[in-house]
């Protein structure tokens, strides 16, 4: 599949927005996070399965950080859950839901509920294997991302 571009200057409209970008047949997420939910990702590493991302398959060597991408607050990442391949749903608040009382943002996946955080990295006791997929990408400029 060939790469493809995507016009970012939108993405800071609305806070809790989230682009939606198809690579490879797959959906890439291209969303923000705000100072609080990137503060909120360095607490839950002892309740995560790979919270530094060692698994080189789903985390690029440039993405090898806590917030699992190149600029902090931009997330670049495959929306396809890594047990059996279901949509997640983005539940970015920093408050409790019904399937975790101690939620701090990130994305939900209904099929069997598995629970990803703000950088896509997998909760621990869920059936989901692994981090979700960070895809390549780089920026063009301050406004324009390639991703592939
Ligand atoms: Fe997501 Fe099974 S497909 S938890």
């Amino acid at each position: 599949g060939a790469p493809v571009e995507v016009d970012i200057s939108k993405i800071d409209l609305e806070p809790g927005m989230r682009m939606i970008v198809q690579w490879r047949g797959k959906p890439v997420w291209i969303f923000k996070r705000t100072p609080e939910q990137l503060a909120a990702l360095a607490t839950l590493n002892d309740r995560l399965r790979d919270p530094a991302s060692e698994n080189v398959e789903q985390t690029p060597a440039f993405a090898k950080n806590e917030g699992r991408s190149i600029k902090p607050e931009l997330a670049v990442m495959v929306g396809i859950c890594t047990h059996l391949g279901c949509s997640p749903s983005y539940v970015p608040e920093l408050q409790p839901q019904p399937f975790d009382s101690e939620w701090q943002g990130g994305f939900y996946c209904p099929c069997h509920n598995s629970r990803f955080d703000l950088a896509g990295r997998v909760y621990q006791g869920v059936p989901a294997p692994s981090n979700l997929e960070v895809p390549p990408y780089h920026f063009i400029d301050d406004n324009r991302l390639m991703v592939g």
